[in-house]
Formats: structure tokens, sequence, C-alpha cells
């Protein structure tokens, strides 16, 4: 696990989109992993700066979102679809037919559910995962309590997570689905790379938890002690509880110079 503690969430934000842009300038033909969320959601804003400014190229990227709501029409305006399309998908050059995103509309939710990962296979797989953190541990809608080796299929929204969400939906309960299509923990370690950003201060325990804890289906994000290339961005809030946070901040200003962004 790397752990990168900066200043701010810009900052953050920053660091994550250099990593994303060098895996795609290296790679063109590179296979990402989209997360919603307010968490992404500048290093997206910097990912199109690059685009517009620098010339990063998304023609030949094929990208695969995590999660959907079920019974969210897809034009939804608090769909994933819809998410993705206004804050990274318009503003930049990745063809229609590269996207991924699981349909919450499918008549047959498991069939949807094998599509997706037959689809993640078919093009050997997911070479870079971008994940959020629940407040609870979850990556993807991956509850508390998922298998650490589930795949693709339907959840039950925590009351937690549906709070969470509420604010997108009027702050009205009962507008928030109950279910969701995710991407399984064990679709995620099989990328390649993930790269999680946390920020804020209300994610400082579950951090703490997912990095220096126990790994623990109650805390799905443990898992990722396990993956041979996980790195976490924090900003200072979001690390705060981190107990070994001078060697991490040690190990990113020591990096041998072939390393840096
Ligand atoms: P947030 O959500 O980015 O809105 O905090 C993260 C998540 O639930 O994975």
């Amino acid at each position: 696990m790397e752990i990168i503690i900066q200043p701010t969430p810009e900052a953050g934000s920053i660091i994550a989109a250099r990593i994303i842009a060098r895996l795609v300038r290296e790679n063109p033909d590179s296979v990402l992993g989209l997360a919603t969320g307010a968490t992404p959601v500048a290093t997206y804003r910097e990912l199109i700066r690059m685009h517009r400014e620098e010339g990063l190229d998304f023609s030949r990227v094929t990208t695969f979102n995590l999660d959907e709501y079920v019974g969210l029409p897809l034009e939804h305006p608090q769909s994933y679809h819809t998410f993705m399309d206004e804050h990274l998908f318009r503003h930049i050059n990745v063809p229609r037919g590269r996207i991924h995103i699981p349909d919450g509309m499918a008549a047959d939710i498991p069939a949807e559910c094998a599509r997706f990962e037959a689809a993640i296979r078919a093009v050997g797989g997911i070479d870079l995962q971008l994940l959020g953190i629940g407040a609870n541990g979850h990556i993807g809608f991956n509850e508390p309590a998922s298998s650490l080796a589930s795949r693709t299929r339907i959840k039950t929204l925590t009351a937690q997570s549906r709070a969470d969400n509420a604010r997108h939906f009027d702050n009205d309960l009962a507008k928030v689905p109950m279910h969701c299509i995710t991407m399984g923990v064990g679709t995620i370690m099989d990328c390649r790379q993930v790269l999680l950003l946390a920020f804020g201060e209300n994610k400082a325990d579950v951090i703490a938890e997912a990095c220096e804890g126990a790994i623990s289906a109650m805390n799905p994000a443990t898992i990722l002690q396990m993956h041979p290339v996980a790195k976490f961005v924090l900003d200072e809030a979001a690390g705060a509880k981190l107990r070994r946070r001078d060697y991490y901040r040690y190990v990113w200003e020591n990096k041998p110079e072939w390393q840096r962004l």
C-alpha cells in the first residue's frame, strides 16, 4: 500500500489525475475503472483540463464504472450514468461505445451483472480502478459484510449509505433507491492497480481502519491491504488518524526520481 497524504483535497486530486494521465499516456488503450460520488469530481476536472490544454487523449481508452442504482432510468438526474456524463464523459473524447456502466434498469439483473463481468474479461481486465470510500468502509457499493471475494451483483444499500446520499434526492429518503448493482470486492481486487481517494475529517476513522486495522468484511476497504498495487490519496483531514502518517510522508518525500509524478 502506498499512502499519499496531501495538504488539501485539491492537491490530492491533482496527484490522482497525474497517476491516471501517466497510465493513459504510457498505454493509450488503458482500461480505467471509474467512480462516482463527491470525492472524484476534482480529479475528473483536472483530467478534463489535461485533455483540453495538454491534449490528453482518451480516444482508445475503455471505461467501467463501479456501480449504478437499480430502478433509476439512465437519464434520471441522480443516475450514475448522468453523473459520469456531466462530470467527465461529455468533456473528453472517450468513445461512447467504450463506456460501460451497469444498467440498473435491466429486466434481468443477474444476467446484467454477468454481462458486465464478461465485458471486463473481454478487454483483458481493468488497469486502474479509481475508488472512493464510504464512511462505513464500502468500496463501490460493497457494504459491510460483503463477501471479500464477491463479483458484480445486486446489493441492498445500508440505511447509512441511503441517508448519506439523500442530499442528492431533495433530502427525501423515500426517493433514494434501495438497491444497486456494484462491481464485487473480488472484481475490484482483480484490477491491476487501485487508486482510492478520501478527503475530509468524516473519512479519518474509516481510513485509519482501512489502512492500519485488521482485514475484515466489516470494512471491505481493508482487503486492499492485500492488493499488490494500491494507492491511497488523502488530504490531511482524512489522514489525521493514521498512526504511521509521518512514515507515509517520509516515503512520499523520499521517492526515487523515476517514481515521481
Ligand atoms: P463520497 O462517496 O465521495 O460522496 O464521499 C464515497 C463513497 O460512498 O464511495
